[in-house]
């Protein structure tokens, strides 16, 4: 990778205007130049927002389905910090087309080259007076944010479709922005689609459909780059509670409002552990099942895989997650992607807190054991690996991908670093801690570094208490008084396991009734290790996991079969890996048949019909893995 040495010197200066510390509430204002005191540049952005920063951006674009191209403007409020001569934007792949500063003078701009992991510098000429750059500009139908699917890849096979995942740097593919999480905007969008389709952003939405298919947007709450967010379809809304809500395709309206009606609840039960939700409404919109995740918080508005419609509810510890993120990651967000465990870390631990008061603590254990266990399992293969250091919380990813951060280090071990800090205060002193940290914090960017001395200085120091923190984040691997979770359902699920190897069918293991998607998922990680295809003939034929619909289940059972050559998944795992492009799913399952040679190419035949559903996220994901050339 070339490294455009102007700025990728990581500097750290503090700021000599003013020193604002923590414990300062900025409430929903944008934060100033001022509130930044120690500045730390973003590796994985070409921006000078230490000069010359967005304040505020607006979209103004037309959908073409045709060209499956964005074309339009976006106008920048900006606020030039160090009366700067430029402006240095994020763009990859954008065909700009001109400048203008202040609505009507033409500047000149010039496009630096283009790194394949970063795009390219677009440096625009300013000047002391400048308080707007109008960009106007064209998307490239590969845009890696995009994602454009043809009426047969959605639920009612008659329209098109059109969403966006900006996270983590692949805004700057269909924006050029200052794209680092490093500063907040508040953004307006007017987009024009097809008069048959609605569009909704991560912002206030329209309800209904208009004639024109004109959608005009707002988020006045000041947010990350990486947050915007637009989706286009024929999408219909559903009411779930007062501020609650599902937008989806009409066929799937009734299925969403069932596996959904908790959703108001969840969100009273995180504001009564941590403060109060500061985003007005809170939605969620059903995507088509290519969505490379199983969730994504834009602010307002979650976007969520069709995979965790299980029918029974049992998935929606996934709204849980995307929910907290609207304090964890949305009001107080990681200032660079090497601080990533910030958001995810804490998400996953207040996702849990929040399944544990509305389902109740049994349950939220049983949830918490399984991500431990898969916390377990990926610190192992990390520790093997090439990058043994991406076991820490704090990550050093220059010249990597920031999504190599996305393992369950961030996500788990993040969690069970708090959980173990909750053991040692008191649940009491935590839960006020947490409070005061998003309070303190809210609408602001943080480090790991000032993380830890909040943590000092709130919760370690007054209360007299000793932590090895920086064992936890600087060192490797999972420390030794990290908390356990024990789960008496899982104890007797283990008993069940242990029969497997010597029933002659599966009625003979008498298993509950009740058992939920966690005991099977469970149960079906701990089947015996001398268990051979036959076991699984057997167990599928009673339990039928191979088509039950439920996706988790699904997923794992396919990869254990595949392990133990059983053939009996073979039609239906075609089907799924057709259809379903959540990258979590389709990664251990392509893996797993890349191990042998007859696995390889049973995977080469399904991936070829395959590919062109997924979003760019998973097929470079899989081409990897399959060592596949487009
Ligand atoms: N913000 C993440 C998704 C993400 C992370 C996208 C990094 C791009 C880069 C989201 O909140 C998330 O964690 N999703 C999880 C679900 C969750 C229940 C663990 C997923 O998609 O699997
Ligand atoms: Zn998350």
């Amino acid at each position: 990778m070339t490294k455009p040495t102007l700025y990728f010197t990581l500097f750290l200066f503090i700021s000599l205007l003013t020193s604002c510390d923590s414990g300062n509430s900025e409430g929903s204002e944008t934060p100033s130049s001022d509130s930044v005191e120690t500045q730390i540049a973003d590796l994985h952005s070409y921006s000078n927002v230490f000069e010359v920063r967005t304040e505020h951006l607006h979209l103004d674009l037309n959908v073409d389905f045709e060209t499956q191209t964005l074309k339009g403007s976006v106008n920048h409020e900006i606020e030039n910090l160090s009366g700067a001569s430029k402006a240095v934007f994020d763009v990859y792949d954008l065909n700009i087309e001109k400048v203008l500063l202040n609505g009507e003078e033409e500047t000149t701009f010039e496009i630096g080259d283009q790194d394949e992991l970063l795009g390219a510098p677009l440096e625009v000429a300013i000047n002391e007076n400048t308080e707007s750059v109008q960009i106007f500009y064209e998307t490239a139908p590969s845009a890696g944010a995009l994602q454009w699917l043809n009426p047969q890849q959605t639920a009612g096979k008659k329209n098109p479709y059109l969403f966006t995942q900006g996270q983590a740097i692949l805004t700057r593919t269909w924006i050029p922005c200052q794209d680092t999480p490093g500063n907040r905007i508040t953004y307006s969008a007017d987009i024009k689609v097809p008069s048959n389709l609605l569009a909704v952003m991560s912002a206030d939405n329209p309800t209904e459909k208009n004639s024109e298919g004109k959608y005009s947007f707002e988020m006045n709450n000041p947010i990350p780059s990486y947050l915007i967010a637009l989706a286009v379809g024929d999408l219909e809304f559903s009411s779930l509670g007062e501020r609650t809500g599902v937008y989806c395709e009409p066929s799937m309206t009734e299925a969403c409002v069932y596996e959904f009606v908790d959703v108001e609840k969840m969100v009273e039960a995180a504001e009564q552990l941590y403060g109060d939700y500061k985003w007005g409404r809170y939605d969620l919109i059903v995507l088509p099942p290519s969505f490379p995740f199983g969730g994504m918080e834009n602010p307002k508005l979650t976007f969520a895989t069709p995979t965790i419609l299980a029918g029974d509810r049992s998935l929606v510890s996934l709204v849980a997650h995307e929910l907290a993120h609207s304090w964890s990651g949305n009001l107080v967000t990681n200032a660079t992607w090497d601080d990533f465990w910030l958001n995810e870390g804490f998400t996953v631990y207040f996702e849990n807190r929040i399944m544990e008061q509305v389902y109740g603590k049994e349950y939220a254990d049983m949830l918490m054991q399984i991500e431990y266990q898969g916390l377990e399992y990926e610190n192992d293969d990390i520790l093997s690996g090439d990058y043994p250091e991406d076991t820490q919380l704090k990550l050093d990813l220059e010249g990597r991908n920031p999504d190599d951060g996305m393992t369950a280090i961030a996500y788990v071990k993040g969690a069970f670093f708090l959980k173990t800090l909750e053991e040692l205060a008191g649940r009491e002193t935590f839960d006020s801690f947490l409070s005061n940290y998003f309070n303190d914090h809210e609408f602001q960017t943080l480090t790991t570094e000032k993380f830890v001395a909040y943590l000092e200085a709130n919760l370690l120091e007054p209360n007299d208490l000793e932590f090895n923190t920086n064992d936890w984040i600087y060192e490797e691997g999972i420390p030794d008084n990290c908390v356990q979770i024990n789960s008496d359902r899982f104890e007797k699920v283990d008993l069940k396991c242990e029969m497997i190897t010597s029933v002659s069918s599966g009625a003979e293991l008498e298993i509950p009734e009740d058992w939920s998607t966690h005991e099977w998922l469970h149960f079906i990680r701990h089947i015996p290790a001398d268990a051979d295809a036959s076991h699984l003939t057997i167990l599928d034929k009673e339990f039928g996991f191979t088509d039950c619909g439920n996706s988790e289940i699904m997923a794992e059972w396919y990869v254990l079969s595949i392990m133990l050559d059983y053939d009996g998944i073979n039609e239906s795992m075609e089907t799924f890996l057709i259809n379903v492009g959540r990258r979590k799913f389709l990664e251990p399952i392509y893996g797993e048949l890349a191990k042998s040679e007859d696995g390889m190419k049973l995977a080469h035949k399904i991936y070829a019909q395959a590919r062109p559903n997924y979003h760019s996220i998973s097929y470079l994901t899989i081409d990897e893995i399959l060592g596949w050339e487009s």
